[in-house]
Parts: C-alpha cells; structure tokens; sequence
C-alpha cells in the first residue's frame, strides 16, 4: 500500500471517532476529514468546540482543526481518503440483539465513493462474524478495498491518553490489509498486537464483558454484606490492604454506560444465550438502583426527599447514556444535580443538598469530594467515595 496521508473517519464526531481523528492529525501528522450526520456537532467540531467531555481534547482540537483536520457532512471527503474508518454506532435493539445494520448497510455507501488499494478499517465494536461479512460483501461487489478490524479499547473520556500508550489490536484476513493496517497504528499506537478477525471480535467483547462481570462481584458482594447490616468497604478494605490477590477488587457502584451491559449482551447472544455468567451480570448490576431503594424503605421514604448527585454514567463525564443514575430516579421522586450532563431538569447541587432528605450518589464526580452535607441527611454511596464521615448509610 502507498504511504498513509489522508484518513476519513465515519462517525467522526462521536466519543470515539472525534479523539482517534485529533490524535491522528495531532500526533501522526495526517489529513483527517471526520464524516458525520450530525449538523450540530459538526459545526460545534469546527468551530474548535468538543461536543463532549474528553480529558485534554479541547487544546488539541484547537491545535488542528482547520489546519489538518475538519468535519464534514459530505461524503465526497471518502473519495481520496487512503483509509476510511469506520466507528458508527452499534447498540443492542429493545429485544437486547445486537444489530449489524448502522454497520454493515453503511458499507456500500462507503464503498460506492473510495478509491482503489484504499483500506477500510471497522473500528466499531460488532457481533462477532460482522468483519466476515464485510469481507465477503467486498469480494461480491469486486471492490478493490483492504479491510481489516482494529477494535477500539479506551476508556471513554480519556482516549487522548490512552491512544498513544495502549497496544492496539490489528486484525486482516490477509497480509496485504494486516500490513496496511499496522503502518497506520504504528504512528500512534506503541506496540500492535495481531489477531485474526474473529479472535479481534472475541477480545474486544471479553474485555467488555470482563470489566462488566468483575462490577458484578463487588456489586454483588456489596448487595449482600449491606442487606446483612456490614459494612461492604469494612470488609473490601480488610481483604484488598497488602494482599496482592485481591488488587483486581473493584469497588461497588453502577456498572453503566453504552458499551459495558451492550457488549456483555453482544456475547451472550453469540453464545446463543448461554452465557450464564454474563446474564448473572446484567442482572446484579441492573439491579443495584432497585437494592438501594429497598434499603430505604425502613427510612420512611414516602415522606423523604431523595437528591441523587451525579446523573452521567461515570464519573468526570457528562455522558448519561444509558445511565444507572436515570433507571434510580425513575423508581424514586427525585431532585437531581450533575456539574456536566446537559439536562434541563437538573437543579444545583446547593439545592439538591438543602432540600433532599437522603443524597444518593449516582456518579462520583470529583466535585463532589469536599462537599459538606449537614448532620442528621441520610447518605447512600455506594462507590464509597465521599471522604471518611459518620456515614448514615443504606443500612443505618
Ligand atoms: N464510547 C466509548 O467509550 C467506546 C469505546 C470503545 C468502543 N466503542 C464503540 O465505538 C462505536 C461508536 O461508539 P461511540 O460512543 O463513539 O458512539 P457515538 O454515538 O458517540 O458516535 C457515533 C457517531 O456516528 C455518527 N453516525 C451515525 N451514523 C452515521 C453514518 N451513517 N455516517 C456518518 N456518521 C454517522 C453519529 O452522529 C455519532 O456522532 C460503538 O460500536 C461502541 O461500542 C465505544
């Protein structure tokens, strides 16, 4: 393949497409053109705005928009791209299936504007197989296009880091897209690790499913030391303090957001539903908004107001997709306060503090650390995060 010097990324503008595009043009000097549908966030993107929170993006956004890189709702921008990327969407439908179709209907569309010998990467998180398809659909149509699968693994909200420091997995069928494929990683990433398509797809969707089930244990160990009256971090800290074997403990909290429960779902549908241990999951984390309600029923909660802080789904985000915070306020009449989340329904978190009776924190956002919650306020945290007080929690 020739050199590597202009890229379209296709969901340029979305949490994962718009910091690969920065890092791209910032860090390995190419021309990046981020294809989007979204008016708003493409003129948000070049008028040198980040349509949401990324740790340091703002700064370099700045640094190359314009100049390296621009957003675009026109498609042309595919025709002299030496690699197209591809990071659209791929949610799980209301029965919980995953669904091909952003992906894998885009496909001709794509294929219909790019130039011969360019490389069509999939960086989406698909079913497994979708890769396959995409190959044989190339072959069907006597395309000329290299194809490969490089899974995206940063952590959202911290992607401009993480970029440049985690390996990156590179998958082809053949030599000639793997070749492509790794010249183009290997301007960012520091090391490439190669796989097979379908053992990419599998690894991005264990690593998901990974994170979402070790979330499951504490919030299950959680649920189950609270309902007994003990105290969940008593014990989290006796077993984790200087015994190397417990590091991977991970506190409680809501496990959220649009990748963990979707993937998880992803490849419980691939084990034709027979991964128990993922179900398991989605079950005990799904389940935490309801166990701290039940909890506070013995506190009159009829005749309680409830704040919960923190509505995005993590925290130091204004993401709420798919936010366990929105499931608890669902169950409870609630007054609710982020910093970040652009809500109209919010309140501040001054009133959210003086009206509630009990503070639930949803997302521990740092913000929150130092704030003072006067005497007497039932507090439920699970994340254990609010700094060492006399903590009225659930089970006070
Ligand atoms: N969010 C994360 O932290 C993260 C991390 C790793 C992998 N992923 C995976 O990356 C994929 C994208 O996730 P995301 O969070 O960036 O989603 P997102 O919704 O933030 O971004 C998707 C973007 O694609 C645009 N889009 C949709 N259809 C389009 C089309 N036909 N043409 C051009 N643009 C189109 C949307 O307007 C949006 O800007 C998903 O498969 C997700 O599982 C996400």
């Amino acid at each position: 393949m020739k050199p590597i010097q202009k890229i379209t990324i296709v969901g340029g503008c979305g949490h994962v497409g718009l910091p690969l595009g920065i890092v791209l043009a910032a860090k390995a000097g190419l021309r990046v053109d981020l294809l989007d549908i979204d008016p708003a966030k493409v003129e948000q993107v070049n008028s040198g705005k980040m349509p949401f929170m990324e740790h340091n993006a703002d700064a370099s956004l700045r640094e190359v928009v314009g100049k390296s890189l621009k957003a675009t709702l026109d498609p042309a921008c595919l025709k002299d791209a030496d690699v197209v990327i591809t990071v659209v969407g791929t949610p799980v439908d209301r029965h919980l299936n995953p669904t091909v179709g952003q992906v894998y209907h885009s496909i001709d569309a794509l294929l219909e504007h790019m130039q011969d010998g360019a490389l069509l990467v999939l960086r989406s998180t698909v079913y497994p197989g979708v890769t396959r398809l995409v190959y044989e659909r190339l072959r069907k149509l006597k395309k000329n296009v290299l194809l490969a699968f490089c899974p995206e693994r940063i952590a959202e909200g911290n992607a401009i880091e993480e970029l440049v420091k985690l390996p990156q997995i590179v998958s082809a069928f053949d030599g000639e897209a793997m070749a492509a494929a790794c010249q183009l990683f290997g301007k960012i990433a520091p090391t490439i690790i190669e796989l097979t398509p379908p053992e990419a797809e599998l690894a991005k969707l264990f690593t998901n499913a990974w994170r979402y089930a070790n979330f499951a244990i504490s919030n299950q160990f959680y649920m189950l030391a609270q309902s007994r009256g003990l105290d969940f971090y008593r014990i989290h800290d006796a077993v984790t303090r200087e015994y190397p074997r417990m590091r991977s403990f991970a506190k409680a909290g809501f496990a959220a957001g649009p990748c963990l429960l979707k993937d998880t779902l992803q490849l419980a549908a691939f084990s034709q539903n027979n991964f128990f241990l993922g179900h398991a999951a989605m079950l005990i984390n799904e389940g935490l908004p309801m166990f701290l309600v039940e909890q506070l029923r013995r506190h009159d909660l009829a005749n309680k107001r409830v704040a919960i802080l923190g509505m995005a789904f993590k925290a130091e985000s204004d993401d709420q997709r798919d936010s366990l915070s929105y499931k608890l306020k669902k169950l409870l009449e609630v007054l609710c306060t982020d910093p970040y989340v652009p809500d109209r329904a919010l309140v501040p978190l001054e009133t959210a503090i003086r009206s509630a009776d009990i503070v639930i924190v949803g997302a521990p956002h740092a913000v929150y650390r130092d704030i003072e919650i006067p005497e007497g306020k039932i507090v439920v945290d699970p994340w254990n995060f609010l700094p060492a007080r006399e903590l009225a929690s659930a089970t006070a």
